[in-house]
C-alpha cells in the first residue's frame, strides 16, 4: 500500500469518501495496530476533507479519553454523559449537531468549531469502543453523507477490535 492518499478533485463528499473506502481498508486490514490505524484514519479524513478537528476519543477508566486526533490540542477526558461525545456514547448512535451553541451541553474544546458528527465505534460485544469526533469551523457542515461515509469506515475499525 502506498503511503499516500488518491483523491479525486471534486468537494462531492459521497465520492470522496468512496475514494477514500477502498485505500484505508487496505491500509487497515494489512495493519494490526490500533493506535496507527486510528491515527491514519484521522489523517486521512483531515487531508480528504480539511476538516477544522478529526479524532478519536476512547472508552477507557470510565469516561472517553482523546485518542489520534488531527487538528488543534483538544479537551483530554471526557465523562459518559457530556458533551456531544458522550451523547453518542449513551444515545450509542451517529449525531449530528448543526450548531454547536444550540446544543446543550456541548464541550468547545475550540471556540473556532461550529458544527459536529460524532460516530459510535462498537465491540464485537456490542459495547461502544470509542466515538470517531469531527469538528467543523462551518455551521452546519455534515450531512448524510458523512453519516453515512463515516460509519461506513467505522465498521473497518470494528472488524480490528
Ligand atoms: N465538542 C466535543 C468535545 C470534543 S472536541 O470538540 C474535540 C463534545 O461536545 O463532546
Amino acid at each position: 500500500m502506498a503511503e499516500t492518499l488518491t483523491l479525486p478533485t471534486t468537494t462531492d463528499r459521497a465520492a470522496l469518501y468512496e475514494a477514500l473506502y477502498p485505500q484505508l481498508a487496505a491500509l487497515i486490514e494489512t495493519e494490526s495496530d490500533l493506535t496507527a490505524n486510528l491515527a491514519n484514519v484521522a489523517a486521512a479524513l483531515k487531508e480528504a476533507f480539511g476538516f477544522f478537528w478529526v479524532g478519536f476519543y476512547i472508552t477507557k477508566e470510565g469516561q472517553l479519553v482523546l485518542g489520534p486526533f488531527q487538528g488543534p490540542i483538544a479537551c483530554t477526558r471526557i465523562p459518559f454523559h457530556k458533551g456531544v461525545c458522550g451523547a453518542c456514547y449513551t444515545r450509542r448512535e451517529t449525531i449530528v449537531v448543526p450548531d454547536v451553541e444550540a446544543f446543550p451541553g456541548h464541550i468547545a474544546c475550540s471556540s473556532a468549531s461550529r458544527s459536529e458528527i460524532v460516530v459510535p465505534v462498537f465491540h464485537r460485544n456490542g459495547t461502544v469502543a470509542m466515538v470517531l469526533d469531527v469538528d467543523s469551523d462551518q455551521l452546519d457542515d455534515f450531512g448524510q453523507a458523512d453519516s453515512q461515509g463515516l460509519e461506513k469506515l467505522m465498521r473497518l475499525i470494528e472488524r480490528k477490535l
